[in-house]
């Protein structure tokens, strides 16, 4: 496969964002299982088809998946770690940390926790936790004043046995969704 071009670098610069933010936060107690910053290479790793279990992803051709890894890289602020399973090559988890620049609280950073999820065969063995932990230290590590996320009832205790709390009378979540007649219209800002 022609190495692609992600911006203006080559091979050397194929992970998403530095290995070194996440030396000493994230040691997998399986020997197999190592925990990294996605790559451009994981679109033939099964990133996608992983997401899926998560939600509904679309048919994302090598292209698309390329063109958001670099609109991601060039902005900076995405953190998306992946599990890969080295016996088979693999993604088998993945979350993401999204940090939003604030003027508020004398120009603070914002972390948000997205998209976590944990491929079927391997939940239960403590991935999920690893990736949310990470997440967390590096969102720390980062300076973020705090983290959030949004998720359904049936997922709050697992949240909250990893530090998260409900603020109550704080913590609605309410959303706006705009539908379009073709979905590309919404990708290409
Ligand atoms: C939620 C998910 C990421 C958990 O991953 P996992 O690898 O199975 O979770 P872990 O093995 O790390 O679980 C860590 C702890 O949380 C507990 N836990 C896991 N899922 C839980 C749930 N739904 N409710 C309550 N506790 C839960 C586990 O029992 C475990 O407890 P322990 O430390 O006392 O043993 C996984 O089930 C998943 O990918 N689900 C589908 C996608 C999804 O809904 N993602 C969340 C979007 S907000």
């Amino acid at each position: 496969m022609a190495v692609p071009h992600v911006g203006n670098n080559l091979l050397e610069e194929l992970d998403l964002f530095s290995k070194n933010l996440l030396d000493r936060l994230s040691d997998s107690k399986d020997n197999d299982l190592i925990i990294r910053p996605l790559s451009v290479k994981d679109y033939n790793k099964g990133f996608i088809q992983l997401l899926g279990q998560l939600t509904e992803v679309g048919n994302i051709s090598h292209e698309q998946f390329l063109n958001t890894f670099r609109k991601m890289k060039m902005a900076g602020d995405y953190y998306i770690v992946v599990v890969e399973d080295m016996n088979t090559g693999k993604v088998i988890g993945s979350s993401t940390l999204v940090v939003e620049q604030k003027f508020i609280h004398n120009c603070a950073l914002r972390g948000k926790l997205e998209d976590v999820v944990v491929s079927n065969e391997y939940r239960g063995r403590q991935l999920g936790k690893l990736l949310v932990n990470t997440i967390s230290k590096l969102a720390r590590n980062l300076r973020c004043y705090k983290l959030s996320l949004d998720c359904r009832d049936n997922l709050i205790p697992f949240y909250e046995s990893l530090g998260f709390k409900r603020e109550l009378g704080n913590a609605n979540h309410l959303n706006a969704r705009f539908h379009y007649e073709n979905p590309t219209e919404q990708s290409h800002l």
